[in-house]
């Protein structure tokens, strides 16, 4: 199993303990975890091109950083998007990443691997804004095409992991064990629901009289999806 983790930060904190304590309940010796860590692996800004869209993902001009994210993500049985809330939204560092994968969409060319895949999002805040952070990042996997989707997210009332209190702590460990559990039983073995199809089925009407957009349209024809074909 090989599972990739897009950390939404570089340091060490709630976030990252509480995603490294969901690796750990997830993965065995023949479990391979590929961890990119933002800024450090971000990409410079998205400068609104269009590229991607209408040329192809490899005429962005931020390529050579973003095209060996996307190819480890299609290899991934488990895709982890992690963040700490900043002011109710996800850090700018990770939206920067994931504003580059906006052609892998559904309205425009989804990997048909994502279709089997399951996802995890994660977030801490100290107060408020989880919801709205593990909402933001779940939609991106959803968007892509990504299975299923589970999402944790925890106000820890705390600016770092070592102020956690540790009661909390106990009660978050809790909490991973049982999800990681019913993650666990989904790996390789899921199926999109019907929300997904359905938006796919709209999707394959759009691309059907799409003449906006002959990249998209291409993808779409070359993948047999004009037809009944499906990539699940
Ligand atoms: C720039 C910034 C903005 C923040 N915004 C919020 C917020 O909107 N709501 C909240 O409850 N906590 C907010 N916090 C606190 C963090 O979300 C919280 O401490 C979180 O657990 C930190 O995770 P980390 O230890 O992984 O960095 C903010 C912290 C920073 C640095």
């Amino acid at each position: 199993m090989r599972i990739v983790v897009l950390h939404g930060q570089l340091h060490k904190g709630s976030t990252y303990n509480i995603t490294k304590l969901f690796l750990d309940n997830l993965s065995d010796e023949n479990t391979e975890i590929i961890e990119y860590f933002m800024p450090k692996d971000t990409p410079s800004f998205c400068i609104g091109c269009f590229n991607c869209f209408t040329k192809g993902e490899e005429q962005c001009p931020h390529a050579e950083v973003v095209q060996p994210i996307v190819k480890a993500i299609e290899e991934a049985d488990l895709l982890v998007l992690e963040s700490p809330c900043y002011v109710y939204g996800m850090s700018g560092q990770l939206k920067t990443l994931l504003d580059h994968l906006a052609y892998l969409w559904m309205p425009h060319r989804p990997h048909p691997k994502m279709f089997s895949k399951v996802g995890l999002v994660i977030s801490t805040a100290a107060g408020a804004g989880t919801k709205k952070v593990t909402k933001a990042l779940k939609d991106n996997l959803f968007y892509w095409g990504v299975a299923k989707i589970y999402r944790y997210g925890k106000n820890v009332a705390a600016s770092s992991w070592e102020t956690v209190k540790p009661e909390k702590k106990r009660q978050i460990e809790k909490e991973v064990i049982k999800l990681a559990s019913r993650i666990s039983k989904q790996i390789g073995k899921t199926k999109p629901g019907i929300k997904t199809k359905a938006i796919f089925q709209v999707m394959r009407m759009s691309q059907k009289i799409n003449d906006w957009n002959p990249t998209d349209r291409e993808y779409w024809l070359q993948k047999g999806w004009l037809d009944s074909s499906k990539p699940w």
